[in-house]
């Protein structure tokens, strides 16, 4: 029982958020729409010097930070000055992505101003952005010239993933503000209907299976009109991975909280997470007849609250959502779950999503750990994505009924979803923890028009995969390639097969 979709989602089918390479002008509409909203209207303008994420530059800087990296492609690819003032490509091309454990440590990014324009000023200077980046339409030089339209296409991309880490981080601020035209869902009447449809979390059996990670692009304006792809995604390169078992969905928030309990690690709640200023706290939802039971931990979840947009609700209201946590505090809950329970690999969870598919599409019968399947059985074209990727089915998926793209303001249930293998964009609202060091991958290259993307999660820092889609996860255009991308973790979620996520992407 979700309250969307909002006014603000964004189209989960391929042919609407991905039928072109270069996005459409009704995607920059509908992406503007919700960053304005964000931005604008869901932390006060005397907020904006805020750093809900300490290791972050205050939020007024992504204000900046969203026209003047368009601008600035837009200049090269068009070969034209930058927008006036032309100061901001100093102060806001690039922010920071430290070292979480030693801050000193931190890649190349722009100096923040001294003397902060007023906030009318930067938002002038963005409409003067949107107007360059619509005039690209108006002559029709977004689709005529393939360097603007990699210009436009790699804007769009930053822009939305932007949308997701700044509502990521003002989800922190105690000034947050709900959406102002959407209302506040029942999250009380969610949750009794989610305890009344909870199923047991099975294992399933994933077979053996040979995959292609990323897809080709050599970043080239010649051949025909493809796909473009950031330089963690490419180029393609083929895996085998080996039959494992894995549960249906990710770790909720109950289980997370009844793992803190049986530790002791009371006082070491997740970022999502808040304790409230109450003896007795709101019970309203807690489910009965599951692990609430226990008094210890029925009294712990009385006492704390899951941060929303319209501010924290009871913890209890949230018992049935996917558990968002940090990656130290999921592989503290593996090591808990003790038998070998650890989160999957990058290959490993591309392959739970690949047989996610297969048997959604009926292509399997149910696979449960009592039943047998193909040792390598991949009905997939495994060479489906070294072509030249001109056609979106071959790379994006239909991401329909999925909580992604801002069809809610909050993450949804999971724990009805145990008896069913959950795939790409089916946790609930949240990314998705891998195990898998962030490296090159095979042929990795620098993207000639921006070559330091990915050279801060390089550089032997632990750094791991992140599979996205999620969340309060924003654009479905990058969040469809389930090999998309690779963030670095800073604080986020996960759960366990399937465990969940957060990301952090400071690009
Ligand atoms: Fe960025």
């Amino acid at each position: 029982m979700a309250s969307g979709p909002s006014p603000y989602a964004f189209p989960l089918k391929v042919d609407d958020y991905a039928s072109t390479p270069v996005p459409s002008m009704e995607e920059w509409e509908i992406l503007w729409k919700a960053w304005d909203l964000v931005t604008a209207q869901m932390i006060p303008a005397d907020a904006l010097m805020e750093q809900p994420i300490p290791l972050r530059n205050p939020l007024k800087f992504y204000v900046g930070h969203i026209p003047t990296f368009e601008d600035i492609h837009l200049a090269r690819a068009t070969g034209t000055p930058l927008t006036e003032p032309a100061s901001y490509a100093r102060f806001f091309e690039r922010g920071i992505d430290p070292d979480v454990d030693d801050p000193r440590q931190c890649h190349d990014h722009s100096e923040l101003p001294t003397i902060w324009p007023e906030l009318s000023e930067m938002l002038e200077y963005r409409e003067n952005v949107k107007r360059r980046i619509t005039l690209q339409y108006d002559t029709g030089r977004a689709y005529s010239d393939r360097s603007i339209g990699r210009a436009l296409w790699i804007g769009y991309e930053h822009e939305g993933l932007h949308l997701e880490t700044f509502l990521y981080m003002a989800v922190l601020s105690p000034n947050i503000k709900a959406p102002p035209d959407i209302p506040r869902p029942d999250f009380a009447g969610m949750a009794r209907d989610a305890a009344s449809r909870r199923v047991e979390n099975q294992w399933f059996r994933i077979p053996e299976q040979e995959l292609t990670i990323g897809y080709e692009d050599p970043e080239s304006d010649d051949g025909p009109d493809r796909y473009f792809a950031w330089d963690n995604e490419r180029e393609p390169y083929d895996i085998r991975t080996s039959a494992f078992e894995a549960q249906a969905r990710p770790v909720s928030v109950g289980e997370y909280a009844a793992f803190l309990i049986d530790t002791g690690k009371t006082d070491e709640i997740p970022a999502m997470w808040v304790k409230l200023n109450t003896c007795d706290g709101e019970t309203d939802g807690v489910p009965r007849g599951h692990d609430v039971e226990d008094t210890a931990l029925q009294a712990f979840i009385a006492q704390h609250g899951h941060r929303t947009v319209w501010g924290p609700i009871p913890l209890s209201q949230a018992v049935d959502w996917p558990a968002t946590a940090s990656w130290n505090e999921m592989t503290s809950y593996s090591e808990w779950k003790g038998g070998g329970v650890r989160f999957p690999t990058l290959h490993e969870v591309r392959s739970i999503h690949e047989h996610a598919a297969q048997l959604n599409e009926g292509q399997l019968l149910s696979t449960t750990t009592t039943t047998t399947s193909p040792s390598h059985s991949n009905p997939a074209n495994p060479s489906k994505n070294k072509d030249m990727h001109t056609d979106p089915e071959s790379i994006f998926v239909d991401l329909g009924g999925a909580n992604v793209g801002l069809q809610n303001f909050h993450p949804v249930p999971v724990t009805h979803r145990g008896g069913r293998l959950c795939g790409l964009g089916e946790l609930g609202g949240a990314w998705e923890w891998t195990s898998t060091v962030f490296a090159p991958q095979p042929q990795f290259k620098p993207m000639d028009i921006y070559p330091v993307y990915s050279e801060d999660g390089l550089d032997g820092r632990e750094a791991y995969w992140v599979v996205v889609c999620e969340a309060m996860d924003v654009v479905a255009r990058a969040s469809a390639a389930a090999e998309w991308a690779a963030e670095r973790h800073v604080l986020l979620d996960t759960a366990f097969e399937n465990m969940l996520q957060q990301f952090d992407n400071e690009t």
